[in-house]
């Protein structure tokens, strides 16, 4: 094969779209029911809006960002991630001033140059939704039940949600320090990956798959233990929000997440289809990032599912069932005259009939191999327009489940149809 898509940036076919489109809408819907207003912000941003943000020491800003020099040697980047250029558009708009600024979702599709494997691509789309300006544990806890009656919505099953704190900015670095120096001396047993993070990421360490790693950690001081007063107190009633709300989460000590923007409140979701790539989604607070950014000083939580992962997850529950399915009409035609016939029957129908496919054969072919064509599209009737037909001013109407057969006058097809679709 001479061409082929570029490795982990996969196509999506037209047999795959149905679960897409279904997930696309039922999270837009759901969003907006909750006062989120859709945002699309472009694939380049400057670089710095993501080295800025998710920070100079991540795995995303050192090696998984597509980043290159435009024609005017500026550094662009293709998003690795919707966060940080939300925030960009939020304060170059100043959203700040408008009621539809303060939440906010996207869906579209991500950039990291990854190891392709089971769930990880290097092209990727997001649903993703940010909330400004609520600083409030009761805020947190609104948006992990929004995200969690979305995903039953979806008709996902079996998922987890693991909780966390990073605490403010100052409890990061206090404990980050602490860390540091509780690994000191078992540096020499830390994965290659790992003994680099110790200087400038060492929180990462923590949530280090690596099974050395995992268990050089296991004794280690936990963040969520060496909070200050306001921040105990914070994370305390965000998860009393979540029980009085009757939503299940699992403490997770060591989960840090990947990104530096965060503080406070983080979250996974988990699914165990997944095998090591076992998130669906993940967020959490980032109360400095606007801020930091440039902008004015505002609270913010939001989160980002991974759609191919999403899709993984529900692979093993049937979902084709709350896909909407279109009923099938083939227009068969023979003849000059019948073909342009067809397209005016076949634009009548579309109008008249919206729920409906409607295709008409433009092309010389005999009747029986439009039939057959009409079977692989899967249709239900066909309307048959021949030479009879035409003289005729009528039409066969062919039911392509029951075989029945019969002749309707040109001027009666329509509604019949009608009649015949309205299941
Ligand atoms: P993230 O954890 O980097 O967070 O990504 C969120 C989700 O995107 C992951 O849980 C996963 O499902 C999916 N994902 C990430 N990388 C890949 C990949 N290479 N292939 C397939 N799926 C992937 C963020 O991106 C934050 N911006 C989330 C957020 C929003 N935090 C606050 N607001």
């Amino acid at each position: 094969m001479k061409y082929k898509s570029v490795r982990g940036m996969d196509d999506i076919l037209p047999e795959e779209i149905g679960v897409w489109r279904y997930l696309e809408e039922k999270a837009r819907r759901d969003l907006e029911s909750w006062g989120f207003s859709e945002i699309r912000t472009p694939i380049l941003e400057d670089t710095a809006v993501f080295t800025r943000s998710i920070g100079e020491g991540t795995d995303i800003v050192k090696k998984e960002m597509y980043t290159f020099k435009d024609r005017k040697d500026r550094s662009l980047t293709m998003r690795p991630e919707g966060t940080a250029p939300i925030v960009r558009a939020y304060i170059e708009h100043s959203l700040n001033n408008l009621p539809s600024g303060s939440r906010l979702y996207y869906i579209g599709p991500m950039f990291r140059s990854e190891r392709p494997q089971k769930g990880r691509t290097r092209q990727f789309y997001q649903i993703g939704a940010e909330v400004f300006g609520e600083g409030s544990p009761y805020a947190d806890a609104e948006l992990i039940m929004q995200l969690t009656k979305m995903l039953g919505e979806f008709g996902l099953k079996d998922f987890t949600i693991k909780l966390n704190t990073l605490g403010c900015r100052r409890d990061k670095e206090k404990f980050a320090e602490a860390l540091k120096k509780y690994l000191k001396d078992k540096e020499s047993r830390l994965c290659e990956d790992c003994r680099a993070r110790l200087e400038k990421n060492v929180l990462r360490i923590l949530d280090c798959k690596s099974e050395t790693c995992s268990q050089v950690v296991r004794n280690a001081p936990a963040i969520s233990d060496n909070l200050c007063v306001p921040c105990s107190d914070y994370y305390k009633k965000a998860k009393e929000s979540l029980e009085a709300m009757k939503i299940g989460f699992n403490e997770t000590k060591n989960l840090v997440r990947g990104l530096d923007y965060y503080t406070g409140t983080v979250f996974e979701i988990a699914h165990p289809a997944l095998g090591a790539q076992d998130a669906i989604g993940a967020g959490g607070r980032y109360d400095n990032l606007v801020k930091d950014m440039g902008g004015p000083s505002t609270p913010a939580i939001g989160y980002a599912l991974g759609v191919e992962r999403l899709i993984l997850a529900l692979k093993s529950r049937d979902i084709s069932g709350n896909i909407e399915a279109k009923i099938s009409i083939f227009i068969g035609t023979l003849g000059d005259l019948a073909k342009l016939e067809g397209l005016k029957l076949a634009d009548e129908l579309r109008q008249r009939i919206p729920k409906a496919v409607i295709r008409s054969n433009t092309m010389e072919s005999s009747i029986k191999s439009q039939l057959r064509s009409a079977d692989r599209f899967g249709s239900r009737f066909v309307l048959i327009l021949g030479e009879d037909e035409i003289k005729e001013n009528a039409c066969t109407l062919k039911d392509m489940v029951t075989k029945e057969q019969v002749k309707v006058g040109r001027k009666d097809i329509i509604d019949e149809l009608i009649r015949r679709t309205d299941v």
